[in-house]
């Protein structure tokens, strides 16, 4: 295992990025269900998209080999650059880089959308594809794209673990009953917490979500639904794992 004792926590005015909790707690319980769930082995190579200021990089740090490799992107300018600095000079199997993708919340000045942004990645190239608390921040014709784009980059032992906000019978009750953390609004297929910060929360009718994932290739593992609609679960978001 290697030392990851030199590697300090991001500072507290980049936690804009995780949306706070316990940084390190949450990173290895992720981590943990890849393991658990979807047999990730450490000598697997990792894309993390929206990788934030690294808190599932964190884990990986100490559990991918050298075989292994991270790989990660995201459009908030200040988490990357720290991750940069700060992980990828004593991890040289780690790197993040910045793609300027418009987002009304973490990065609105950027011009490119998502719904057209190729991933700087050669096809084939990864075995896990991460992205935590990311399409919750996405429209429709985005997740598109970046499903699309994952399907690409992804080889044919590929997995997938993603988080969404799933609306589906019993969430919709569930909101109606003033249990859940969010009142969703709908529009069309998707849902949003405030409609003046559409891309704050974004929720996702579930049959749209799991319809999308059977276009571009992928097969439904298993959904471990969270406790944000009032449930009981370990996780807040909903985690769906996704295999070839
Ligand atoms: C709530 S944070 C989660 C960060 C990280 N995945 C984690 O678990 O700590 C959402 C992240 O998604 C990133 N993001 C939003 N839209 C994106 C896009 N289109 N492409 C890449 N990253 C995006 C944001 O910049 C932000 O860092």
């Amino acid at each position: 295992m290697r030392d990851v004792t030199n590697i300090v926590d991001p500072p507290e005015d980049l936690h804009i990025c995780f949306g706070g909790g316990d940084f390190r707690k949450i990173g290895q319980k992720m981590i943990a269900v890849c393991k658990d769930k979807l047999e990730f082995a450490s000598d697997e190579k990792v894309l993390d998209i929206g990788c934030g200021v690294g808190r599932l990089a964190f884990p990986l740090l100490e559990y991918l080999n050298e075989s292994g490799g991270y790989e990660g992107f995201d459009t908030f300018p200040a988490g990357v650059k720290w991750c940069s600095e700060n992980i990828t000079p004593e991890f040289s199997n780690f790197n993040f880089k910045q793609v300027d993708i418009f987002n009304t919340t973490y990065n609105p000045y950027a011009q490119t959308k998502a719904s057209e942004f190729i991933f700087p990645y050669e096809d084939n190239t990864f075995d896990l594809v991460l992205l935590n608390s990311v399409f919750t921040h996405m429209m429709p014709d985005d997740i598109i794209n970046y499903l699309s784009e994952i399907d690409r980059v992804l080889n044919d032992n590929g997995r997938v673990f993603v988080t969404f906000f799933l609306i589906n019978k019993e969430s919709l009750e569930l909101m109606d009953l003033g249990k859940s953390v969010h009142d969703f609004h709908k529009f069309g297929v998707f849902y949003t917490a405030d409609p003046k910060e559409p891309m704050d929360a974004v929720g996702y009718d579930e049959q749209f979500a799991f319809n999308l994932f059977e276009k571009h290739n992928f097969k439904i593992k298993e959904v471990m639904y969270g406790n944000w609609s009032g449930i009981k679960s370990g996780n807040h978001q909903d985690i769906v794992l996704l295999t070839r």
